[in-house]
């Protein structure tokens, strides 16, 4: 019997210096630093640097890093085309990602050959997510979208252009914090698309592209809008009966797993300790609820995570089922005033900082990935013409 390695779990085809994924001690690493060390005190731009050339930048790298993803935000003229056909369909976001990002071979200053990958494709491709993701979120609104502002960092400047406002210093923190904690995370299926479309000497959009349709599929895109339901739905029958939110989460806990139902933004297969993104995002969304309102929702999600993680260590002994990135994703990002589904584009716009420093890493120590299936078909069949079956 040959061994399938089904969904090649466990399966190593590449060294990388990204990011280290230790399940069983619940801790990841990103460019040698501990998550909890970076996220919430690097900007974007310094993890994207980090990344991208193994170390963090100066001062003045820095600065010329900011001003190079500030200038090439702007859209070549197609996507507007592009983006204003697909909101006339009502297409899923992730769509318009998909075909808004492809428009970038149409910059004529961006060239991006077959094999040749560079850090300026790179920053191209970061700089143009968020113009894509807030314009087209404009367009399906029924407004125009809104220019970048060169004076905005990268976070800030996403805020920006969904709205028109400038943010609040906290809700940019938060977004930036919610980037640094997804920018990579070991060899997950859109990272991976990335890696072998890279492999074959494609082009980095082609590479990225291919993960944006990875990243599409709710088994990796994720869904953080339950987690969300599911705090708003208990605090919401707490205000009818009377009774706490403690009790109410009590009684949704158990009649969720009573019925064979899971709760949302606990378990995951690789964290059986603690999933280290939970905690740094469950602090990014103290510190920003703390000082711009709704602090309420804040306290009533911590009283709903205690009394789940109680009642699944109750229900579901031996199971280690702790709170994962999904519960406090969907927290930070409701809390930036971000709708449910905006959240996976978010997402991309923040995991295009890894997926790039993979295609990097991949097109300088490259193999064609190309594994094997075992052929389980029939054999000898005898050929018949059509006209004869
Ligand atoms: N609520 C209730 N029970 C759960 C949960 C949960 N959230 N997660 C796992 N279990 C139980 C299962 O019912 C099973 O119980 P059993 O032994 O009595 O049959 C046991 O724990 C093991 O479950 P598996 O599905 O084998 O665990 P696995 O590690 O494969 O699952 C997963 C991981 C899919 C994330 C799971 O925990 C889950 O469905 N969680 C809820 C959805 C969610 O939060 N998804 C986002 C994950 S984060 C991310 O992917 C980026």
């Amino acid at each position: 019997m040959t061994e399938i390695a089904r969904g090649l779990e466990g399966v190593k085809f590449a060294q990388t210096r990204l990011s280290k994924v230790d399940g069983q001690a619940g801790q990841l690493t990103i460019g040698g630093y501990p998550l909890e060390a970076l996220a919430p005190n690097a900007c974007f731009e310094e993890v994207l640097f980090l990344l991208w050339n193994d170390r963090l930048p100066g001062s003045a790298e820095l600065n010329a890093l900011k001003h190079d993803l500030a200038a090439r935000r702007a859209l070549p003229m197609a996507a507007g085309a592009v983006l204003r056909e697909a909101a006339a369909r009502k297409l899923p976001i992730m769509d318009a990602l998909r075909m808004g990002i492809d428009t970038i071979g149409l910059c004529s200053d961006e060239p991006h050959p077959a094999g040749q990958v560079d850090v300026g494709c790179a920053v191209a491709l970061v700089a143009h997510m968020p113009t894509v993701a807030a314009a087209y979120w404009r367009l399906l609104h029924g407004l125009e979208p809104i220019d970048a502002r060169p004076d905005l960092d990268h976070a800030a400047n996403y805020l920006y252009m969904l709205d028109g406002r400038e943010p609040h210093p906290e809700a940019a923190r938060a977004l930036e914090t919610y980037f640094n904690t997804v920018v990579d995370h070991g060899m997950n299926a859109s990272t991976f698309t990335a890696r072998v479309i890279t492999s074959t000497r494609s082009d980095i959009v082609s590479a990225i592209v291919g993960a944006i349709g990875a990243l599409k599929g709710p088994l990796h895109g994720g869904a953080p809008g339950p987690a969300l339901d599911m705090v708003f739905e208990i605090r919401a029958r707490a205000a009818r009966s009377g009774d706490s939110v403690a009790q109410e989460a009590d009684r949704w806990v158990r009649e969720t797993i009573e019925s064979g139902g899971r709760i949302m933004g606990f378990g995951h297969r690789v964290y059986k300790v603690r999933d280290p993104r939970a905690d740094v995002l469950g602090l990014a969304a103290q510190r920003m609820f703390s000082v711009t309102g709704e602090s309420r929702l804040y306290e009533d999600a911590r009283v709903v995570e205690e009394v789940a993680l109680r009642v699944l260590e109750e229900l579901k002994p031996g199971r280690n089922l702790k709170t994962n990135v999904e519960f406090y994703t969907a927290l930070v990002l409701h809390g930036i005033g971000l709708e449910v589904a905006m959240f996976t584009p978010t997402f991309a716009v923040g995991r295009v900082g890894g997926w790039t420093a993979h295609v990097l890493e991949q097109v300088r120590d490259d193999r064609l990935i190309r594994p094997d299936a075992e052929y389980v078909g029939a054999t000898g069949r005898a050929w018949v013409p059509a006209d004869r079956r």
